[in-house]
């Protein structure tokens, strides 16, 4: 069967990619080409923020560290942080964190030498209403987990707390100028943490996988990306020393997410999870596991030639059917901890209705290429409970 269709792509990721085990130690090196005063963005009580500003300054390179980046990061927080940006005269940004953090410096990036609020570049806006930015200082950014991948996107997810709202800032003006991947820094996550954010780079490719045409670039990025996560994600959150493990999983989070930098459709997975995120506070790759299984029967149903190759990903005979690939997915979720119905994060019936307002139906028809309507997202919000 033909996996993929070679038609028409743009591929473009200006970020020069340095990985590896220990390279953190060559942060003043790659920072040196971007400037001489950085602003550090992290979070409080994340070790690696300061272990790094100590390298950059012992490197010759001026830092002032802001220590406030928040986990699902808001609107108020970075317009807030903006000010402090847009005074101080950085020549670059470095993010040391997670996706919240990098997704946080990118919108700084953004607002460095940008007018208005962070909200106003998201694709919530609208094609005619939302700004751009012509000029941002470049970023440098480190990631300490192994799952957003936004070392290499151009994408940023905003949380509104007045609107119960999360959107992401798509502008390839915020691709980060070096990612810097040591795994080393990912390899003290927690399990749950692990599973997780592991979990999330596994969804990066899926939505790509299930996102329509795929060019052979894109085929090859997501399909081996996707089996590298279920080859190694296990081990990683059983064996929080294992190297080996560690060092792909922090791989696979890269490269997952390098499928998503052409424009492309996507599964809807992370249009329906974000919701759950933004109303009732689920973490991101948790919340994306509580409706995994409505949204993979939905995406085989669409798109029934993916089947084979998703069965063979999990490890499956190719002629599985899409009964046995979703109890496969629920039953490797479970044993890593992650609960698969949205009741497990005691989300009841009487939130769906919150959860369809905070979702963006343009998002969905834009990706599936179809009208769907209340009735049919009221449906997949109801099975995943
Ligand atoms: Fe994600």
């Amino acid at each position: 069967m033909k996996l993929f269709e070679m038609g028409p792509l743009d591929y473009s990721l200006p970020t020069q990619i340095a990985f590896g085990w220990g390279r953190t130690a060559e942060a003043a090196d790659l920072a040196a080409s971007l400037g001489r005063r950085a602003l550090l963005v992290t979070m409080k009580d994340l070790s690696a923020g300061p272990r790094i500003a100590d390298i950059l300054r012992k490197g010759g390179i001026e830092v002032e560290v802001f220590d406030g980046a928040e986990s699902d990061p808001s609107i108020e927080g970075i317009d807030a942080a903006a000010l402090r940006v847009r005074e101080g005269g950085f020549d670059f940004l470095v993010a040391v964190g997670g996706g919240s953090v990098i997704d946080t410096a990118k919108a700084l990036c953004l607002l460095a030498r940008g007018r208005g609020s962070a909200w106003d570049y998201t694709i919530e806006m609208g094609d005619d209403r939302r700004m751009g930015a012509s000029d941002t200082p470049p970023l440098l950014a480190i990631p300490t987990t192994s799952g957003t991948g936004s070392e290499v996107t151009c994408i940023a997810v905003m949380t509104n707390k007045g609107l119960s709202k999360k959107a992401p800032i798509r502008d390839p003006i915020i691709f980060p100028r070096i990612a810097l991947v040591d795994p080393e820094l990912a390899s003290t996550m927690p399990p749950k943490l692990t599973a997780s954010t592991g979990f999330d780079a596994f969804t990066h490719a899926y939505e790509r996988f299930f996102g329509g045409a795929l060019s052979m670039l894109v085929h090859v990025l997501a399909t081996t990306g996707m089996r590298t996560v279920v080859e190694n994600l296990e081990t990683a959150v059983n064996e929080p020393d294992n190297r080996a493990a560690r060092t792909a999983m922090s791989w696979a989070a890269t490269q997952c997410a390098m499928a998503l930098a052409p424009p492309g459709g996507e599964a809807c997975l992370h249009v329906f999870g974000l919701p759950l995120g933004a109303v009732a506070h689920v973490p991101h790759g948790q919340a994306l596991a509580a409706v995994m299984r409505v949204i993979t029967r939905e995406s085989l149903r669409r798109m029934p030639k993916r089947r084979p190759e998703l069965a063979t990903i999990m490890g499956l005979p190719e002629e599985s059917s899409d009964e046995e690939i979703l109890d496969c997915i629920e039953a490797w979720l479970k044993r890593i901890g992650l609960p698969t119905r949205m009741s497990g994060h005691d989300v009841t019936e009487h939130r769906i209705s919150c959860l369809m307002a905070a979702i963006s139906r343009d998002r969905i028809t834009k990706a599936l290429g179809e009208e769907f309507g209340e009735d049919d997202i009221k449906r997949l919000y109801l099975d995943a409970l």
